[in-house]
């Protein structure tokens, strides 16, 4: 059995005072961490003040990291620096950074390789576009995303992988897969894995579906078989829905 993971991506989102506020809400807030992992992925420059202040079982990770361990790369931050400073998880290949920074299939599966290195647990993202869809090209894409990152992975790696689908036509835009087309995509994702590694490591890899997942839909896309948590953009700011959402879990 798998346990649930609901995770916040905060995103390019709330000052500092904000974050510590709902990051105190958030270790105050009472959930059996037996059956669901709560996770949140801060800006980069309120990690270690948040690490440092964690008194709980949250989980603290990271929305990306270079792939190097160090070196001339003004600007950016490696898995090493991430783990020297406690945080567990690392966001790797979100749509957002395809798209708007250009990370090819080729750096992020060099990304998810240096997060393993540094005993860094990636949450790999994929997603497939509107047209993608629209043309019945998303198998086909989340088929590339998903073989580029994994092809080099051994068996004890992919079994702790966390991933995340990511309809690019959902994200923050209120429009949300149905449950039953996530649950489509979730269960094709473990047959990739499966046919990469084996049925028992496909069994352990955990699938979670993030697009504009709110407290009115949660339930139902955690529901199915193969949705195994969720990344949350825009609810997971508000305190009250992570809060409702994390309760379905
Ligand atoms: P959203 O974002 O919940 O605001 O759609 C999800 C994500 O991009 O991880």
């Amino acid at each position: 059995m798998r346990k649930k993971l609901i995770a916040g991506n905060w995103k390019m989102n709330l000052t500092f005072d904000e974050a510590r506020r709902l990051f105190h809400e958030l270790i105050n807030l009472k959930y059996d961490s037996k059956l669901v992992d709560v996770l949140i992925a801060p800006p980069a420059l309120y990690l270690s003040p948040l690490a440092i202040a964690n008194s709980s079982d949250i989980l603290i990770a990271a929305q990306n990291c270079h792939h190097e361990d160090k070196g001339a790369f003004t600007g950016e931050y490696s898995a090493d620096m991430l783990a020297s400073v406690r945080v567990d998880y690392c966001i790797v290949g979100h749509s957002e950074r395809r798209a708007m920074f250009n990370e090819s299939d080729e750096q992020i599966a060099q990304k998810v390789s240096a997060c393993y290195s540094n005993e860094i647990t990636p949450i790999l993202c994929c997603g497939e576009t509107l047209e993608e869809r629209r043309s019945s090209a998303h198998f086909d894409r989340i088929t590339t995303q998903i073989d580029a990152a994994i092809k080099h992975l051994k068996d004890h790696q992919a079994r702790s992988l966390v991933i995340a689908y990511e309809p690019v036509w959902a994200i923050g835009t209120g429009e949300t897969a149905s449950a039953a087309q996530a649950q489509e995509m979730h269960q094709f994702i473990r047959k990739l894995i499966a046919m990469q590694f084996d049925a028992g490591v496909a069994d352990q890899v955990r699938i979670l579906y993030g697009g504009s997942m709110k407290p009115g839909n949660a339930h139902e896309l955690l529901a199915m078989g193969d949705v195994d948590g969720g990344l949350i953009g825009g609810a997971s700011l508000d305190y009250e829905s992570f809060r409702d959402i994390i309760a379905f879990a």
